[in-house]
């Protein structure tokens, strides 16, 4: 056995036992489990690569270290390892980078958990656990990538709808773990969640909206090697190259990227060109904006075909159970006639839930048996007050 292939052997070990070890589990399920995290029938080829056979496709090392980081077996360091001896094609401190992202979410989310709001007024939700509601969005985002082509989504919604809320949610969703969900909060919306590779831009950050920070973000995002220069030509030769598995692209506050004289119709068209003639239907995009995107884009004089090619999914209020639920999810409980006015009083716009509730709970804490938190709430809710015309 090469020196490589021993190194690997000890690293795909040790990071199992790491595995057996915080979820007590036993050796051949945790394998079994790895298997079908790769797409496999069973943990067959996780015990033969043990013995030290480096996988001879490197998507597989990709998943396999992703697998294992994704569930404490390996740190980015031993991730970085793991891929340098199997010679992975790609820089392996990029990679191992990209791979633990999500790792440091999960401790990032871990160090915040016990500060989770009861109710949220005002930040986007990016704790699955505090986003409520949207099967019926979910539902129909979700079919539009069950199959090649995977097709492309404009989220449209006026200001403060939840555009960005289910953005993120759409994001992490399908590969948040039962544990970190709400009893009976679905996460089964896509068939092989593994394979799927995302990308989020908010092009409020205006970094975002110059090509020269956008596409090396992307590709990040996406694990794939930034070359150098990063410009619009070896972006679109990286994207070519390693479109084998379905990537999707969330994009939000379209409105801000077309504003931007940085990201012109050369751009757009190679959007649509990735799309239409390589990715060969594994590549999406979801965007988000307050109008459709082809109006917007007609508006600012960038009226790219680009933006034709987008099925729309209407942000309005909750269904009236998606909103009881956000209420009765008080710590405090509220009495059926509160529920009531909040649901009448905020058209079950999520924000104005939010808010109402946030006001309810206030009282109820201070022990308060007036209705003056309805005055409180009014006033806070004068803001949003287009949402109810
Ligand atoms: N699914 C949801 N569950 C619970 N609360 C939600 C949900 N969607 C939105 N909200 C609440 O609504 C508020 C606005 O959400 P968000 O920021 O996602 O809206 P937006 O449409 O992106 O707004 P903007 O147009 O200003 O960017 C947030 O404070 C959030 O708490
Ligand atoms: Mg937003």
């Amino acid at each position: 056995m090469s020196i490589s292939s021993q190194r690997f052997a000890r690293l795909l070990k040790q990071a199992l036992n790491t595995i057996k070890a915080r979820e007590d589990k036993n050796l051949e399920i945790i394998q079994d489990e790895l298997g079908h995290a790769l797409g496999r029938k069973n943990g067959s080829a996780v015990r033969y690569w043990r013995k030290g056979h480096i996988p001879a496709d490197p998507e597989d090392v990709y998943l396999l270290s992703q697998a294992l980081a994704a569930r404490g077996g390996l740190t980015q360091h031993q991730v970085e390892q793991f891929l340098r001896c199997t010679d992975y094609p790609n820089a392996a401190h990029q990679v191992a980078a990209q791979i633990c992202e999500h790792e440091k979410d999960v401790v990032q989310e871990r160090s915040v958990l016990l500060e989770l709001q009861p109710f949220v007024v005002g930040p986007p939700i990016t704790d699955p656990r505090q986003f409520y509601g949207r099967s019926r969005e979910l539902e129909r985002i979700f079919n539009n990538w069950q199959g090649v082509p995977l097709q492309n989504i404009a989220l449209v919604g006026p200001r403060r709808s939840g555009k960005t809320s289910l953005l993120h949610y759409v994001r992490h969703i399908t590969t948040t773990p039962t544990h970190r969900l709400r009893d009976g909060q679905r996460a089964d919306w896509l068939k092989e969640p593994q394979q799927y590779r995302w990308a989020v831009v908010d092009f409020q950050d205006p970094r975002l909206v110059k090509p020269q920070f956008l596409l090396p973000h992307l590709l990040r995002e996406l694990g794939f090697p930034v070359p150098t220069p990063c410009i619009i030509e070896t972006f679109m030769e990286v994207m070519i190259d390693h479109l084998e598995r379905p990537t999707i692209i969330l994009m939000d506050e379209l409105a801000a990227a077309l504003a931007a004289p940085e990201l012109d119709m050369a751009f757009w068209y190679s959007l649509r060109a990735l799309v239409n003639s390589y990715a060969n239907g594994r590549l999406a995009f979801l965007l988000t904006s307050h109008t459709p995107p082809f109006e917007i884009a007609a508006d600012v004089g960038k009226p790219s075909p680009f933006f034709n090619m987008f099925n729309l999914v209407e942000l309005g209020p909750f269904a009236m159970d998606e909103a009881r639920e956000l209420t009765n999810s008080s710590p405090l409980p509220f009495a059926t006639e509160d529920v009531e006015w909040i649901i009448k009083h905020s058209g079950s716009w999520p924000v104005l839930v939010q808010l109402f509730c946030n006001e309810r709970l206030l009282s109820l804490e201070k022990g308060q048996s007036d209705d003056s938190w309805q005055q409180a709430a009014l006033h806070h809710a004068k803001p949003y007050a287009y949402l109810l015309e």
